[in-house]
């Protein structure tokens, strides 16, 4: 019969009741906490007019979203080439045959490569085929807001808009410059 040392016996049985304690006191996995005013988290796929619209619309979504780091394309120089308002009309990207066209504060962006985003049924379909300057600023999808006049726009929209059109700049080819 094997002899039992006590004080083995002791730091074994405190030794299992730290561990039980750890392992018992470890806090249940929680969700990010969610901060007011963070926007919700970015679907992974292009989000639908639906999901964009039943979410709340706020500046927040927007400025976050206007500050993200847009990735160095290979861009081709700004082009100044004249752009109607009616050949702008024509590039909402319901013709699959020709470009989307997005314009911000005069100049066309080619989004074409976006189709997803800008084409028919898409979440920002109404900036498509337009001078959309208004609601990028106001950070709104109503399309009675998608309008180029944006002289109403307070100082922290006209700062919203400027960093649209620099994320823009950032991403897609100038193609031209809406003319009345
Ligand atoms: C809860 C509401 C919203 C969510 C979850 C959301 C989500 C997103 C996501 C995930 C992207 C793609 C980002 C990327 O490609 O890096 C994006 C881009 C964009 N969002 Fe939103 N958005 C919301 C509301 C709005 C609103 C209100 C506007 C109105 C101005 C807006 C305008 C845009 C624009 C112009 C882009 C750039 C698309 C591109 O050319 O890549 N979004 N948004």
């Amino acid at each position: 019969m094997p002899t039992v040392d006590p004080v083995a016996v002791t730091v074994s049985i405190v030794l299992a009741l730290i561990i039980g304690y750890i392992l018992l006191s470890k806090p249940p996995t929680r969700a990010a906490p969610k901060r007011a005013g963070s926007p919700p988290p970015a679907p992974k796929e292009a989000p639908t007019k639906s999901k964009l619209l039943s979410q709340p619309s706020g500046a927040a979504v927007a400025a976050q979203m206007s500050v993200m780091s847009a990735p160095a394309a290979d861009l081709a120089p700004p082009k100044s080439t004249p752009i109607s308002v009616a050949e702008l009309a024509q590039c909402d990207g319901k013709d699959a045959s020709k470009p989307i066209w997005v314009a911000i504060k005069g100049k066309v962006y080619d989004v074409t490569n976006k189709r997803e985003m800008y084409g028919p049924g898409a979440g920002y379909n109404v900036f498509a085929g337009k001078d959309a300057s208004r609601g990028l600023g106001m950070s709104s999808l109503d399309p009675k807001d998608a309008v180029s006049d944006y002289s109403t726009l307070n100082e922290a929209q006209m700062k919203t808009l400027d960093q649209w059109d620099s994320f823009f700049a950032k991403r897609y080819n100038i193609v031209g410059k809406v003319v009345p």
